[in-house]
């Protein structure tokens, strides 16, 4: 007798330049690993710089709620030189993380065998960064008055909130408990002394109902540093929203590139849906040539699995991409043969 599977409905949003070659081959491969255990209906969405540039549309209020009726969300990448910087940025890919509550962006790096790393030494690199998602920096708090005259006031304010800091912190024991247990916080708390005092507090709340997992501090100008000099020492790094961002380019580098790194924006209340992406931009310098690495587009859909709760067909995923840049990761290939080979090995 057939069984009857789930059917996920994912959001699909191509989004611009290499998002729209990388992001179908996420799909095959989501669909390939999954035969058999759960099926997936998509529903796509027209958004990022070609739509705002034909009909000035970013986000419109009816495609946002209907993102927020979906299962998950597959994205591409956002972004062209065309439109001036923070309107995408702020009106398409915040507005996203912000109203679906994404506060815990998971960035993990991993140092692939076959993959170059630019370190002379760089050990087994194998970490996760537990970026905050809605809070800090990024709320968009802050204001600019006299603009364009010599007495322009130009303010940013950092916002953080013991709940918003609180949920995250527990993410990343949680996440630690499932990795080699160790929880490396991130911040600046020797000069950002409001803020920082509260994430070390919390921190250490939180961390005793955690017996075996052990954590450390450093501040981000130092944690740069141990990001080249000693990466293997981490495990899950914690940090805010702004420290995460430069943080995770840094780590997508120091693993051969961001063409491998993946990334979850997820809300872990399940409240909404989370969202998935590869760490890089829409590349529009080789964006229709058909060259694009699609393997981190891929590796997003194995999160996007992860979360679903589909463990096996999202490790099986991850095993044939490894095996796939360990055999081949040094060969030139198009978007498509990566994708089939990643394919043939499911
Ligand atoms: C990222 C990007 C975004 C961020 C920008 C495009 C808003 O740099 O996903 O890391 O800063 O979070
Ligand atoms: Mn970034």
């Amino acid at each position: 007798m057939p069984t009857i599977q789930k059917t996920y409905n994912v959001a699909v949003i191509p989004g611009d330049g290499i998002g729209k070659e990388i992001t179908p081959v996420a799909q095959q491969v989501l669909e390939r690993a999954a035969r058999g255990v759960a099926d997936f209906s998509y529903t796509y969405f027209d958004l990022g710089a070609e739509r705002y540039l034909r009909d000035g549309s970013i986000l419109p209020d009816e495609e946002l709620d209907r993102i927020k009726r979906t299962d998950a969300i597959l994205l591409g990448a956002i972004g062209d030189p065309r439109i001036k910087a923070g309107i995408l940025e702020r009106g398409l890919l915040l507005k996203l993380r912000f109203s679906l509550d994404q506060y815990v962006n998971l960035r993990p790096s991993k140092l692939f065998r076959g993959v170059e790393s630019p370190l002379k030494n760089p050990g087994d690199i194998d970490f996760a960064v537990v970026r905050e998602g809605t809070e800090g920096l990024y709320c968009g708090a802050g204001g600019a008055v006299r603009r364009g005259t010599p007495q322009e006031v130009a303010t940013e304010v950092s916002i953080n909130t013991a709940y918003g800091v609180e949920r995250v912190v527990r993410y990343a024991f949680d996440l630690a408990m499932r990795r080699r247990r160790h929880v490396t916080l991130v911040h600046k708390k020797n000069v950002l002394v409001n803020a920082g005092d509260m994430w070390q507090r919390i921190v250490d709340d939180v961390a005793k109902e955690y017996p075996d997992v052990t954590h450390d501090y450093l501040h981000i100008d130092a944690a740069t540093i141990f990001m080249v000099s000693q990466p293997s020492r981490f495990d899950v790094i914690l940090t805010d929203n702004l420290f995460g961002d430069i943080l995770t380019d840094e780590a997508g580098e120091v693993v051969g590139g961001v063409g491998y790194s993946a990334s979850g924006c997820i809300n872990a209340s399940g409240e909404y849906p989370s969202m998935f992406e590869p760490i890089h931009g829409s590349a529009p310098d080789i964006a229709g040539k058909g060259i694009a690495n699609p393997t981190a587009a891929v590796l997003s859909s194995a999160m996007l699995l992860r979360h679903l709760g589909l463990d096996e067909p999202a490790e099986r995923i991850e095993r044939a991409v490894e095996a796939d840049i360990e055999q081949s990761g040094a060969v030139q290939r198009s978007t498509k043969q990566i994708g089939d080979d990643i394919l043939a090995r499911l």
